[in-house]
């Protein structure tokens, strides 16, 4: 959740380098952000509450000089967001930042404090930094007191570590926490990705579970948990820093959506042959947020069209329940960033009932992709807004070749269908693209919601999964309270929530559902909605013009694309209403994008 970076610079711009690469992390949390500097072999610590800004306004006026920095921007977890919580943290000898949580943390104050320590923030980081120092004052060794300290935690942790007596040395270590090693001629970092550095070096080392780093200007030890010295591989990362820039666009949400037409033309289409499908009677789908709505529009393709039986499960439950896997269970694991925690932890939970697991990811060497049976990379590129945009379509696309594997498998794959299909995804970026441009309509809506403070969205079939994710882009981003409710399923409660000029979305695009989604929207036209209907072209709308009030018309394609064209719509309508309404659109409040958290 966290951004956590640390650099030995060769010049004294630890600081200043460290702060620049801390803004390509602001998007893992926002709530404070703080730096502890090396400087002349002191350390100092800056820190402010808010967001980067205002720790760069805040130590202006400081010349600094520093050798050695680590840094971070918090998403808070222990303690609310101030100061004083704020990182690093400072116990003793040693200084830190953290990225986790430590869950035994309690119990590990308690024993210090009774040993006569203190603390001034509520955080489980100023815990961990005290119990590495009372482990230092013990042992004297570095290394060893970090390890020792590492095997009475629980939980997750990224901890970039200096102690005052080897100020130009940053030692870290990590679990279940994403961190990597990036080498430069310049200096050398650590970080909770690789995108933080791309402006100062392509080449980096990741690092797994356990394994302790120590890092200066011009070299980097790498230890296993056993704290003997290992050599590991250094890749090169493929992203260029210049995808990480808005490029002119007002945000990087936009960006994002602007970039899913090429996004999804380029996944389209792929046969995924080199997995035996046919060994599997059912599949889970397991993720979180977005990425569960991706299986959630993909459970409709699996079942009616590949005939699979298909569950989708949120990570967060699916990681503590009886899941019933069988030997011919395919888990299927969704995940943009590759490192959201309860994710991964149903992917371990998975594999250790004796689950094939099949990942999607888009981050290359995510832990995710790394601890998968096989991954399938969407290749996305970048995605720096909070709201997924491109890496949810980037998904479904994926999804749809997986789902069109299968049904080649299985002999189900009628010629016509394929037809059908490969003409469409011949067209799909344009018309795409089209629906993109259409900002107008997407603005005159959005004038009629976002003075309402609760939206509907409803609809049958894939398009019940299309709404759960207009929904929640709708609230992420503009704060608008929205439910998605399976169109037929309203009237047995939430429909009650329909009064004079409540906003309803209602997605209608599947032909043999069209007319019962209809009466839908009539039910609640009747009791005063504002109704907009999204259908598409082949559809007669004339008839129905008086239930009304707005409607958007979308080219009629293969029903294994149409998903991937609604959900530009509800994305545009989302930002659009987000701007109305003065939101931070690329780091709603309360959000972080990688959730490394439970
Ligand atoms: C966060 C993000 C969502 C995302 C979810 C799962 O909540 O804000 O946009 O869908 O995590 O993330 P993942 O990286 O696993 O797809």
């Amino acid at each position: 959740m966290c951004g956590i970076i640390g650099y030995a610079s060769k010049n004294l711009d630890s600081c200043s380098v460290a702060l620049s690469c801390l803004k390509n992390l602001e998007y893992r949390g926002y709530d404070s952000s703080g730096v502890a500097t090396s400087e002349q072999g002191k350390i100092n610590m800056y820190k402010a509450q808010g967001k980067i800004a205002n720790l760069e306004e805040k130590i202006k006026d400081h010349e600094i000089s520093a050798s050695t920095a680590i840094a971070h921007t918090r998403w808070a977890t222990h303690g609310e967001p101030s100061e004083t919580n704020a990182h690093p943290h400072k116990v003793g000898h040693v200084t830190l930042v953290h990225n986790g949580i430590i869950e035994n943390y309690s119990d590990i104050k308690q024993d210090l404090l009774s040993k006569g320590m203190n603390f001034v923030s509520e955080t489980d980081s100023e815990v961990a930094c005290g119990y590495i120092n009372y482990m230092y004052e013990q042992t004297g060794d570095k290394m060893a007191s970090i390890k020792a300290a590492c095997d009475e935690f629980r939980g997750s942790y990224a901890l970039p570590i200096i102690f005052d007596d080897e100020p130009n040395t940053i030692y870290a270590v990590r679990k279940n926490s994403p961190l990597i090693v990036g080498k430069s001629d310049d200096g050398n970092f650590v970080s909770s990705d690789v995108s933080a550095i791309l402006n100062y070096t392509n080449k980096y080392v990741l690092l797994d579970n356990d394994e302790f780093v120590k890092v200066t200007n011009d070299n980097v030890e790498i230890f296993d948990s056993n704290l003997n010295k290992i050599e590991k591989k250094v890749d090169t990362a493929t992203w260029s820093a210049v995808e990480y820039q808005k490029n002119g666009y007002d945000h990087f949400m936009l960006k994002e959506i602007y970039e899913q037409p090429k996004v999804v033309k380029n996944i389209l289409g792929k046969f995924y042959d080199d997995i035996d499908f046919t060994k599997y009677d059912n599949i889970h789908i397991v993720a979180c947020g977005s990425a569960m709505h991706a299986g959630m529009v993909a459970k409709y393709l699996l079942e009616n069209n590949a005939k699979i039986r298909t569950t989708v499960e949120i990570a967060s439950e699916y990681r503590y329940k009886e899941n019933l896997i069988t030997p011919s269970t395919l888990v299927i694991i969704i995940s943009q960033s590759g490192e959201t925690a309860d994710t991964l932890a149903a992917l371990r939970l998975a594999k250790e009932q004796g689950a094939y697991v099949l990942a999607i990811v888009n981050v290359v060497g995510s832990s995710i992709a790394r601890e998968a049976d096989k991954t399938i990379y969407t290749y996305a590129g970048p995605e720096i807004a909070v709201a997924t945009t491109k890496g949810y379509s980037s998904q479904v696309a994926t999804l749809t070749n997986v789902a069109l594997t299968i049904m080649k498998q299985k002999g189900l794959l009628e010629d016509s269908v394929m037809d059908t299909f490969y003409k469409d995804i011949e067209k799909i970026e344009t018309l795409a693209e089209d629906l993109i441009n259409s900002r107008d309509m997407y603005k005159a809506i959005a004038n009629k919601l976002y003075t309402h403070e609760n939206v509907l969205y409803i609809g049958r079939g894939i398009d019940s999964a299309s709404c759960m994710e207009g929904s929640l882009k709708l609230k992420e981003i503009s704060y608008i309270h929205s439910e998605a409710y399976a169109a037929g399923e309203l009237k047995h409660g939430t429909i009650s929530l329909v009064d004079q000029g409540t906003p309803v979305i209602t997605i209608a695009t599947v032909d043999n559902l069209y007319e019962k989604t209809i009466s839908n929207l009539k039910e609640t036209k009747a009791r005063g909605g504002y109704t907009l209907l999204i259908t598409t072209e082949n559809q007669n709308v004339d008839n129905i013009k008086d239930s009304l009030d707005d409607v958007i018309i979308l080219p009629k394609v293969s029903e294994f694309l149409e998903s991937l064209l609604v959900v530009i719509v509800l994305q545009l309508i989302a930002y659009e209403t987000a701007i109305l309404r003065g939101a931070d659109i690329d780091k709603p409040k309360n959000l972080a994008k990688s959730v490394t958290v439970e």
